[in-house]
């Protein structure tokens, strides 16, 4: 399963990054303005500095919704670095703009996906990931982890290629859970991969470990 960091924060990618787990980055535009970079320049500089932070793939989603504007935008993100993903809205204009960029060689994340007829048109348009939002569906009583194991089945009755990146992750269990269904990615913020280091068990065995040691010394 690969990590990839869902965040804008360089200091936190380079945590991951340096923690040797980190295959890839996701960002959207709200990740952005909560690190405060704002106008085109700014953002598109960003992109490229967490390309040399990381080894992996980075999402850079575009702004725009009309077919004409996606591909654009698009074009000019996934020229900034060979590591960028374009990053586009499940929308009608999406669909059509991922099916052409299939076409290009350029790769995709199809975005704000909530249902498994969504998944199946992403993966019909040849997108290279798929983002099911599972925590967003938590928040409205909707079990996103179901939505996971929907979307897995219906990729490996077909053999599908595009790859189930389970987004929107808000806790440890969350990527356990992801893990043992067969996400082949799950996004998450730093605090929910460092969560998984933590066990009671571990702390207390150290803890005996070092005492009886200086015990012996
Ligand atoms: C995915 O690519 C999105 O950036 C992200 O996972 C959304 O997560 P949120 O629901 O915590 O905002």
């Amino acid at each position: 399963m690969k990590f990839f960091i869902d965040t804008a924060n360089l200091a936190q990618i380079e945590e991951a990054q340096n923690l040797g787990i980190l295959d890839g980055v996701t960002t959207n535009p709200s990740l952005m303005a909560k690190e405060g970079i704002t106008g085109s320049d700014n953002i598109m500089k960003h992109y490229v500095d967490i390309c040399n932070i990381v080894d992996g793939d980075v999402s850079a989603e575009v702004i725009a919704t009309d077919f004409e504007s996606i591909i654009k935008e698009g074009e000019a993100l996934a020229e900034l670095h060979e590591q960028i993903v374009v990053k586009v809205p499940m929308i009608k204009d999406g669909i059509q703009a991922i099916r052409y960029f299939s076409e290009q060689g350029i790769r995709t994340n199809c975005t704000l996906v909530f249902s498994a007829g969504q998944a199946l048109l992403a993966a019909k348009a040849g997108a290279t990931y798929v983002s099911p939002f599972i925590g967003r569906l938590d928040d409205v009583s909707t079990d996103g982890l179901d939505l996971i194991m929907d979307i897995r089945q219906i990729y490996d009755n077909y053999e599908f290629e595009t790859q189930i990146l389970a987004a929107s992750v808000r806790h440890p269990m969350h990527i356990v859970h992801c893990a043992k269904i067969g996400a082949d990615v799950m996004t998450g913020p730093l605090s929910s991969i460092l969560a998984l280091l933590n066990h009671p068990l571990t702390d207390i065995g150290l803890q005996k470990f070092l005492e009886d040691y200086k015990k012996g010394n």
